[in-house]
Parts: C-alpha cells; structure tokens; sequence
C-alpha cells in the first residue's frame, strides 16, 4: 500500500470534504477503488487542433493511461495551454512563460502524486518543463516525435527547406502554385518538424537530461512504437511515485552538463540555450553562458541531420536514436546521473548501437568538426551571444563589415529588397528590437532573409547580427541573443550604418569598431521606445521578462514554491 500519497490529503479525506473531493470525480464514472490509496498520475496534455504538431496527443494520452492503470494507478488528464508555434502571433515565445505558469499551478493545486507531460512542439516543451519545476513531484515526459520525413518530387525534404524555398521565390526561381503543391508534401504526417529544428532539440533536451525513458527523442509520431513509449512511461511514473523519485533528484548540475554536451554533438538549436537555463533557474541549478561555449568545446558534430547536415529524424530513429549519439560521447558525458527509469545514463546507453554511420558518425572521425554552439563577448554584446558555428559558413567564421542597420523587424521588411539599399555580401546585417523586451517576447527573424539583388548574384550567406532567435529549423552566419538587447539600451541599440563590426568565432569576440568615446555620447543621446502596452499579460511580461542570456523566463517565477498547498478552503 502507498504512504504518505500527495492525493491522499484530497481523496483520502473522511466527512464533507472527502465527499466533496470524490463525489464530483465520480460523475465521470469512476467507482469507489480507484480513489484508494492509489498513486494519481496526471496527464499534462497540450492536444489542441491549433497546435498541429501535438493533434495526436490524445491518442498518446491514452496510451500513457493504459500503462499508468497496468501498473496500478489512476490517471487524470487535463489540459494546459498549448502553445502551436506556427499559428500563435506574435511569436509563441511571448507565451512560454504564461504557459509554465498554468503548469505549475495546475499540477500544484489539484490531487496528483506524479505527472507525464506530453510535450512536442517546440515551445511546448520548455513550457511543461519549467512549470514541474517549480513544483518538483515525480514527472516524467514523453515527446510527441517528429513527423515522417517529406518527399517531393522523390526529394526528402523537411522544413529547413523552406528558407530555400523562400530565397527560390524572391529570385523568381520558384512560383507560388509550386509552394502550395510542396505544403502537403513536406508535412505528411502527425508529428512536429522532421529535422533537428527547436522541437527536436527539445526532445533530445529531455532525453539527455535523464527526464524520459531512453529513446525519446527520435521515434517518429506515426510510428506503433511511439505509442508502446507512452504506455511504458505511463508504467514507470507509477513506480517513479513509489520511489518518490523527482525533479530534482535527476535535474543535477551534472545531467545540465550532459545535457549540453549532447546537443553539441546533435547540432541542436539555438534555442536550447535560453530554454536549458530557464529550466536550469526554475531547479535552482547554477549555469551561465560560458557553461555552453566550455562544454561545447571539444563536442564535435555527429548527427548529420538538417538543418546542420542532411538527413532526418526518421533517419536519426533508424540508425539507432540518441543513446546511440550518447554512446559515442560516452567518455565525456557523466555517466552516473540517474534517470527517470531509475538507471544511470551509463547503463542506459550500455547496449546502445549505431545501425549507420552516415547518419551518426564515430567521435574519432566526426561529421563535422565545428562545434554546434559558441558563445561570443564583446563591446556589442556585453553579457553574450550565441552563434551555431555547424549551421554557419566557415568563410565567414572571421569577418569585418560595414553594419547595415534596422532599427526593427517593420523596417527590415520594408528595405530589405529595395534596390536603395546600400549593402553588399561583405556587408552585415544588423536588427535590432527583436529581443524579449523590444519585440516584445523574441521572435524567430534572426536568420533575415538576404537582399533580393544578393541573392539574384547568387549570394546565399551573409554575416547576420540580432537580439532575437532564430528557427532551429534555420542555418546560415547568425548571431544570435544579443544581450543586452536594443530596448535595454546596451551598445547594440547604438549601432549605426556604416560601422565596423569584427566577428571572430575562433576567439568567441563580437566587437563594433567605435570608440567608447562616441558609444557613450550615442547612449546619452538614445531614448528608449514606449512600452508597447500598459494592460494584461503582455504588459506584466515586458515589466519583468530576463535578458536572454539569463532565461528571458519572468524574474519572479525563477526557483519553486515546492507541492504543498498552504490554504485549504474546503
Ligand atoms: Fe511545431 Fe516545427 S512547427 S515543431
């Protein structure tokens, strides 16, 4: 029999309040025994028709529930806002903060012992995650998997495709009709992007932190043994109860490090940065930029996946997922971290195999020796940026050019064609207020498209400086998450026309060439932009959102406030 179970303080309870707790359940039909003494597992599910990439989760869900009862517990689904990240405007980002707050509260205030959090779309993950932090019970996730890999024309395709399609289109190399016809081709299956973009990199995230059952990350969406996943999670979460296993338990500093490593060698996104150490502050886990750039260091690439190499997850799952990725990495990872499966990273990549080496290369002979993230300083990017030297051009790793500067996202749209514009592809593109604040809430345009006349040379990369974030579906020279970022009034909110900027990945430096003189007598002369909004969430978002180097999560919903409920009005 249980002990002490967190439910037990609702359905346990005799008198009018265990009435209360238990007769309202039993509308649903649930007799008498499932409320005794068993562990209540909840289901955190973000199902909804306007997040595509998670429209199968109610099957998963019920997957989850089938190994939940098998194993003697009592599942509850409930649903938590989802956060769809190619319909929400103005940018999902906005919302993953609001999203981990209905987490947490609702894992807190209602009756579950444990909790499985379906999680899939990009933000989706980062969300379910932080908010279980906060609340630190047994959790347990299970990713949605990728979508089947896309075909057109015989072609396999995914969506890092679609920025070459973009530039086909604004060269006149591809029409409109063509686009359409590719839509149903690129996404032909339940499931969120194919490639190593921002959801995949979440699910590999998870993965390495110890937080699913081994094989998460790679196990297509329409694939039979996505579903045997969900029911085996929804097995052991029960027994994760029982052994009062939670968050904290397997979110050490060490698993943060593993964590950092392997998404190195996958050629993860960019946005894995600021999701890891949102998470990271919610555990109360100490990590700073500098942690990536060191861990990274000596982590070159294996997984030959999109948008760094060219296949797919699908292809990823065939050769043998991410433990066989870990396993290569097996010297440097710490393998004594425990697991949610109650194992060490070691023993749960022990039998781990590689089934082809196109698709996950040996750490003695890599895919690509530059490293999946780098972090730069510099006097135009005080506390940090980020670049993904794998996704980058090589020819540009070290460049000087004249800044060609958007004061925002509205300006770059309107100029950037424009036969005017006095760049050329030593020029770099510079845009600003795209960042937490300045936005507000950071979007996915760091990776700009480049001038109509560049691209009509044949230029198809150019040096690219923002405060905002990039797809991770996205490639090319980018720098990333300026901080501090133009709204914050740092010295990128100064950059002008015309300026040199030196960028040197070799040495991690992102240097405008201006004076300190000229810098500060700008800065003196610089005005912020008035707050976009004085009501609701977003104007609560802007007051207290972070710099990105520091998790752009809301100041006061760093740490926890652990599972206990204080009041009880009942
Ligand atoms: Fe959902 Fe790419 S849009 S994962």
């Amino acid at each position: 029999m249980q002990q002490n179970l967190r439910s037990a303080k609702w359905f346990g309870r005799k008198g009018k309040d265990g009435f209360i707790y238990r007769a309202w359940m039993k509308n649903q039909g649930i007799p008498d025994y499932e409320f005794n003494n068993k562990p209540v597992i909840g289901i955190c599910n973000t199902w909804s028709e306007l997040t595509p990439c998670n429209g199968h989760f109610r099957d998963l869900a019920e997957s989850v529930k089938r190994g939940v009862l098998e194993a003697g517990g009592f599942p509850v689904e409930f649903p938590v806002m989802s956060l769809g990240e190619t319909l929400i405007k103005p940018t999902a980002m906005l919302y993953r903060n609001l999203a981990s707050m209905d987490v947490e509260e609702s894992i807190r205030a209602n009756p579950v012992d444990g909790v499985v959090l379906l999680c899939g779309c990009d933000k989706t993950t980062p969300s379910l995650v932080m908010g279980a932090c906060s609340v630190n019970i047994p959790t347990l996730v299970v990713s949605g998997g990728p979508m089947l890999t896309g075909n057109y024309k015989g072609k396999k395709i995914g969506t890092s495709d679609l920025w070459r399609y973009a530039a086909s289109i604004k060269e006149g190399t591809m029409q409109e009709d063509e686009l359409v016809t590719i839509e149903s081709a690129m996404c032909r299956s339940n499931g969120h992007c194919a490639v190593m973009g921002t959801a995949s990199t979440m699910a590999s995230m998870v993965e390495s932190l110890g937080l699913t059952l081994p094989g998460n990350a790679a196990i297509p969406a329409a694939d039979a043994r996505r579903k045997t996943f969900a029911q085996l999670s929804g097995l052991r979460i029960v027994e994760m109860v029982k052994e009062n296993l939670r968050l904290s338990d397997v979110l050490t500093r060490k698993a943060f490090e593993n964590a950092i490593m392997v998404n190195a060698a996958i050629g993860g996104s960019t946005n894995f940065v600021i999701h890891l150490i949102a998470i990271a502050r919610r555990i109360g886990v100490e990590l700073n930029l500098k942690d990536f750039d060191a861990l990274c260091r000596n982590i070159p690439l294996l997984a030959n996946i999109q948008p760094s190499g060219m296949y797919f997850m699908e292809d990823l799952f065939y050769a043998g997922g991410l433990p066989a990725i870990m396993k290569e990495l097996d010297t440097q990872l710490h393998g004594d971290c425990i697991t949610v499966n109650g194992r060490t990273v070691k023993e749960n990549i022990a039998t781990a195999e590689c089934y082809n080496r196109d698709v996950i290369a040996t750490a003695g002979d890599p895919f690509n020796n530059a490293t999946g993230l780098a972090v730069l300083y510099g006097n135009l990017c005080e506390n940090g940026a980020v670049i993904k030297p794998s996704a980058a051009n090589p020819h540009l790793m070290q460049h000087t050019g004249k800044a060609v500067v958007f004061e925002n996202i509205e300006d770059f749209k309107a100029r950037i064609d424009s036969d005017d514009l006095d760049v050329d592809e030593n020029s770099i593109l510079v845009l600003k207020n795209v960042g937490p604040k300045g936005y507000p809430g950071m979007p996915e345009v760091g990776n700009m498209t480049l001038p109509k006349k560049l691209l009509q040379l044949g230029i198809t990369d150019m040096v690219r400086i923002s405060d905002g974030r990039m797809s991770g579906t996205g490639f090319g020279t980018v720098v990333l998450h300026v901080s501090p970022e133009a709204a914050a009034g740092g010295n990128f909110s100064v950059v002008e026309n015309g300026d040199l900027i030196t960028l040197d990945v070799a040495a991690r430096t992102l240097q405008l060439k201006v004076s300190d003189e000229v810098l500060t007598s700008r800065k003196l002369a610089w005005k912020p932009s008035p707050k976009a909004t004085e009501r609701g969430y977003v104007s609560l978002y802007i007051d207290h959102v972070l710099q990105a180097h520091e998790g752009a999560d809301l100041d006061f919903l760093q740490g926890g406030s652990g599972a206990n409920v204080t009041r009880d009005s009942h």
